[in-house]
C-alpha cells in the first residue's frame, strides 16, 4: 500500500499537466477519462490507507485480546467490518491492477463505511476505558496501550509491570493465592525493594479497577496506622535507642514520625521558655546534636544497603531539624508564633481528625499517605525552604507553584520533595512542542480525581496556542477548587475532585525555543526563581549523611574544583561515588577518598 501510494502520487502529475497543454485536442476524451479515473483512484487509496490503519489498531485490540469479553457489542462490529474488510483485500489480491481494482463500482463508498464503522468502533473503546479511568483514575497515568493490556488480561499479575507508574516508586505488590483459595494482594514492594505489609489483604476478585481501588485505600490505610504507632512507640520506648526504632519501621514512616516528634519537642520548648526556663531551646538543640551522633554513628556500621538509605534520609532531614534549632538558639527566638517557627514545614497528629496535618504558615495539609519506599529526599537548603514555602502558599490560594530558573538547579526535584513530605503522588510530565491540549486534560483529570501533585517540567515548550487552552482547564479546576466542589465538569465530563490536587509548572525561560506564557497562565501560578543552588551545602550535608565527619574541612578545597562548575547533576554523581568508595576502602582517610571519588 505504502508503495502503491508513493506511485500514485508521481502518476497524476502526468494529467494534469497534459491538460493544460496545447496540442491536446485529439486526445481530449481519452486524457479526462484517464484523469478522472486516477482521481478517483488517489480518492480510493487515501480512504482504503486510513481505513487500514484504524483496521489494523483496532484488530490487535478486538482480535483474540481478551477485550471482547467486555465489549462483546463492539466485538460483533468489529467482526463484520474485519471480514468485510479481508473480502477487499482477498479480491485485491487476485486482480493486482490498481487501476481496477480501486475503479470497482461502489468500491470508494464501501471504504468508507468501513472507517465508519472502525471509528465508531474506536468511540466506544475510548468510552468504555473511561469509564476504567473514572472508576480507578491513576489509570489516566498510563497509556491506552497499556491500560489496554491490563483490562484485556484475566491474570491479576498484570498490572504489576505498570505499578511503577501509577504509584510512586513501587515496584509491584505480592500477590498469591491464599488458603481458601482467594486470589490476594498482600504487600507493597518499592523499587528498592523496601516492603510494607498491608494490614488487611486484599482480594483481587472481579474488575481489576475496582480491586486496584482496594489496593489504594489498604496502601493509605495501613500506612496511617503504622505512622500512628511509630509515633505512639517512639516517645514510649525510651530503653530501646532511637536508631533500633528507626529500624522497624518504613522508611517514610520514620520521617513522618519523626517530624511530628521533632514539631511537639519545639513548641514544648517554647512553653518551657515562656515557664521561664531560659535553657529550653539549648537543651533540645542538644538533644538534637545528641541523636545526630547516634544516627552518624549507625551510618558508619555495616547496615543492609536499604537501612543505608534509610538512615541516610533521615540524618539528612535531621540536620536540617537540628540547623533551624540552632538558629533558634543563635537568634533568641523564643515564641512559636513567631516567623521563623511559622514557616517551618511542621508536622502535628492532631487528636480530633486522628490525622496527620502538616502546617506552614497559613497552609494546613492533610497528609496523603501515599507509601514510596526508600525514594529518598533532598537536602534541605535555604532555596529548598523558599520553593517549599511560595508553594504551600499558593495551594492555600489554589494557585499552582512555577519554579523557574537553568536546569539542574532543583526545580523538578524540590517539587517532587514537598510532595514526598506531605505524602502525596507527584506525577512529572515532561512538556515538550507536540504536546496537546487533549493529552494534557488527560492528566489533568487524572490529578483532580487522584487528589496528586503534577509537575509540567519545561511548561514553556508547549506551543502558544495550546497554552491557552490549557489555561482555560486551568481556570476550571482553580474555580472549583475556590467552590470546594466535590464535584465538576471538566472538558464536558463530570468528574471528581479530591481538594489534595496541586499543579505546578517548571520553566527554563529565556532558553531558544521557549514560548513567553501567556498572561492568563501566570495568573495562575505563583513564580519562584532558582538561579544558584547552595552546592556547598548539599555538599557538606550528602557527605555528612554518608559517614563523612570531617567533610567540612573541606570547604575550601571543594570549591574551586571544577564539578561545582559541572552543576548539581554532575555533583550527586560525585556523592554518591564518595560513599561507595568509602565503604569499599574502610582504612583510607577520608580526604584521598574524596579526591578518587573526584577522579
Ligand atoms: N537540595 C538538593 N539536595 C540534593 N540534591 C539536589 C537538590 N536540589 C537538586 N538536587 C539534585 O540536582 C539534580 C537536578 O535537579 P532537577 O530538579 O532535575 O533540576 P531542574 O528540574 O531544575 O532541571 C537532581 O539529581 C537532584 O537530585
Ligand atoms: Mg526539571
Amino acid at each position: 500500500m505504502n508503495a502503491l501510494e508513493k506511485k500514485e502520487g508521481s502518476g497524476s502529475v502526468i494529467p494534469a499537466h497534459s491538460i493544460i497543454c496545447r496540442f491536446i485536442g485529439p486526445f481530449l476524451s481519452i486524457v479526462q477519462k484517464w484523469d478522472s479515473q486516477l482521481s478517483l483512484v488517489s480518492e480510493v487509496i487515501e480512504e482504503w490507507m486510513s481505513t487500514q490503519r484504524k483496521w489494523l489498531y483496532l484488530e490487535g485490540i478486538f482480535v483474540g485480546g481478551d477485550i471482547r469479553v467486555q465489549l462483546p457489542e463492539e466485538a460483533k462490529k468489529f467482526d463484520n467490518i474485519d471480514k468485510a474488510y479481508r473480502k477487499i483485500m482477498a479480491d485485491t489480491a487476485k486482480r493486482l491492477n490498481v487501476v481496477d481494482c480501486c475503479t470497482i463500482s461502489g468500491r470508494l463508498e464501501e471504504f468508507v463505511n468501513l472507517g465508519l464503522g472502525l471509528q465508531k468502533c474506536q468511540k466506544s473503546l475510548n468510552d468504555y476505558l473511561d469509564t476504567k479511568r473514572r472508576i480507578f483514575p491513576r489509570f489516566f497515568f498510563i497509556s491506552t496501550d497499556e491500560l489496554l493490556s491490563i483490562l484485556g488480561s484475566s491474570e491479576c499479575s498484570c498490572v504489576q509491570e505498570h505499578m511503577i507508574k501509577m504509584f510512586d516508586n513501587i515496584k509491584a505488590l505480592e500477590l498469591y493465592v491464599d488458603h481458601t483459595n482467594r486470589p490476594v494482594a498482600a504487600k507493597m514492594i518499592s523499587a528498592e525493594g523496601e516492603i510494607m505489609e498491608f494490614r488487611n489483604v486484599v482480594y483481587t476478585e472481579g474488575r481489576v479497577e475496582d480491586w486496584m481501588n482496594l489496593v489504594l485505600q489498604e496502601m493509605r490505610r495501613t500506612n496511617r496506622y503504622i505512622t500512628k504507632k511509630a509515633t505512639f512507640w517512639y516517645g514510649r520506648n525510651w530503653h530501646i535507642p532511637r536508631t533500633e526504632w528507626i529500624l522497624e519501621y518504613q522508611g517514610m514512616v520514620c520521617l513522618a514520625a519523626n517530624g511530628i516528634w521533632w514539631t511537639g519537642e519545639t513548641e514544648e520548648s517554647f512553653l518551657r521558655i515562656a515557664k521561664g526556663n531560659k535553657r529550653a531551646m539549648k537543651e533540645h538543640l542538644e538533644q538534637q546534636n545528641e541523636q545526630l551522633s547516634g544516627l552518624v554513628v549507625k551510618v558508619r556500621q555495616d547496615l543492609s544497603p536499604n537501612d543505608r538509605l534509610k538512615f541516610r534520609t533521615i540524618t539528612t532531614i535531621d540536620v536540617h531539624a537540628r540547623d533551624i534549632i540552632e538558629g533558634f538558639v543563635r537568634d533568641n527566638i523564643t515564641k512559636a508564633q513567631e516567623f521563623q517557627w511559622e514557616s517551618q514545614l511542621r508536622f502535628y497528629w492532631l487528636k480530633k481528625e486522628d490525622n496527620l496535618w502538616i502546617r506552614q504558615c497559613t497552609g494546613s495539609f492533610e497528609y496523603g499517605y501515599e507509601y514510596m519506599g526508600l525514594n529518598g529526599r533532598l537536602v534541605i537548603t535555604p532555596l529548598t525552604d523558599r520553593i517549599y514555602l511560595t508553594i504551600t502558599q499558593a495551594l492555600t490560594m489554589q494557585l499552582g507553584g512555577a519554579p523557574a530558573g537553568p536546569a539542574g538547579t532543583g526545580k523538578t526535584e524540590t517539587t517532587k520533595d514537598l510532595a514526598k513530605a506531605l505524602g502525596l503522588l507527584c506525577v512529572v510530565t515532561n512538556c515538550g512542542e507536540g504536546m496537546d491540549f487533549l493529552a494534557v486534560g488527560q492528566i489533568l483529570a487524572g490529578l483532580c480525581q487522584c487528589g496528586a501533585w503534577g509537575c509540567f517540567d519545561e511548561f514553556n515548550r508547549i506551543d502558544i496556542s495550546v497554552l491557552s487552552v490549557i489555561s482555560t482547564q486551568l481556570q476550571c479546576i482553580r474555580s472549583a477548587l475556590l467552590m470546594k466542589l466535590k464535584r465538576f465538569t471538566f472538558e464536558g465530563q463530570e468528574i471528581d475532585m479530591d481538594t489534595k490536587v496541586g499543579i505546578f509548572i517548571t520553566m527554563n525561560p529565556g532558553y531558544a525555543g521557549r514560548t513567553e506564557l501567556p498572561e492568563s497562565v501566570k495568573a495562575l501560578f505563583r513564580p519562584v526563581v532558582c538561579i544558584l543552588p547552595d552546592l556547598e551545602m548539599i555538599c557538606q550535608i550528602s557527605l555528612f549523611s554518608d559517614g563523612f565527619l570531617t567533610a567540612k574541612l573541606l570547604e575550601s578545597n571543594f570549591q574551586n574544583n571544577p564539578i561545582m562548575i559541572g552543576g548539581l547533576r554532575a555533583l550527586t554523581a560525585v556523592l554518591r561515588m564518595a560513599g561507595k568508595l568509602r565503604r569499599a576502602s574502610p582504612g583510607l582517610s577520608e580526604m584521598m577518598v574524596l579526591m578518587r571519588a573526584l577522579r
